[in-house]
């Protein structure tokens, strides 16, 4: 089974974007950990990054009937994008969302996130572990 992990805008940038809020580790990193959280539980990963709305929309549709559940830190999208919102509620595996920061603790506008009304799950404030942390529960539902 197969496990899509998407991130939206300036993730690229992981590790170099304001260390002190998102840290010093990468998306390769991020890839690395969740790669091997899922060889525990024989899943697949699939980890992709845009800095375009209309691309995480589109693998979105990609996940449906290829992937068994999304693990997606939509970034900036977290708090703007009902086609993302509306592209998730296509799927139909589990959905968690991950934020590295505490989104909570952080400005007002950071505290709504349109993809949380689809996600089964929210984790926010773990650094990179937050990935893992997901890929584990996918592993525990599908694996
Ligand atoms: C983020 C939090 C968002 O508010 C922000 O726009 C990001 C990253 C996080 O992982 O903490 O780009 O999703």
């Amino acid at each position: 089974k197969l496990i899509t992990i998407l991130n939206g805008p300036n993730l690229n940038l992981l590790g170099k974007r304001e260390p002190e809020i998102y840290g010093h580790e990468t998306l390769d990193d991020v890839e690395k950990s969740c790669a091997a959280v899922g060889a525990e539980f024989g899943l697949d990963v699939k980890l992709l990054q845009s800095n375009w709305e209309g691309q995480i929309v589109d693998w979105v549709h990609e996940a449906r009937g290829e992937a068994a559940g999304i693990i997606i830190n939509p970034a900036a999208l977290t708090h703007t994008s009902v086609a993302v919102l509306d592209a998730l509620n296509t799927f139909e595996g589990p959905v968690f969302e991950v934020h590295i920061s505490q989104v909570h603790k952080r400005e007002a506008f950071r505290h709504h996130s349109y993809v949380s009304l689809r996600a089964d799950g929210v984790i926010a404030g773990f650094g990179i572990e937050g990935y893992a942390l997901a890929m584990r529960r996918m592993g525990s539902l599908l694996g």
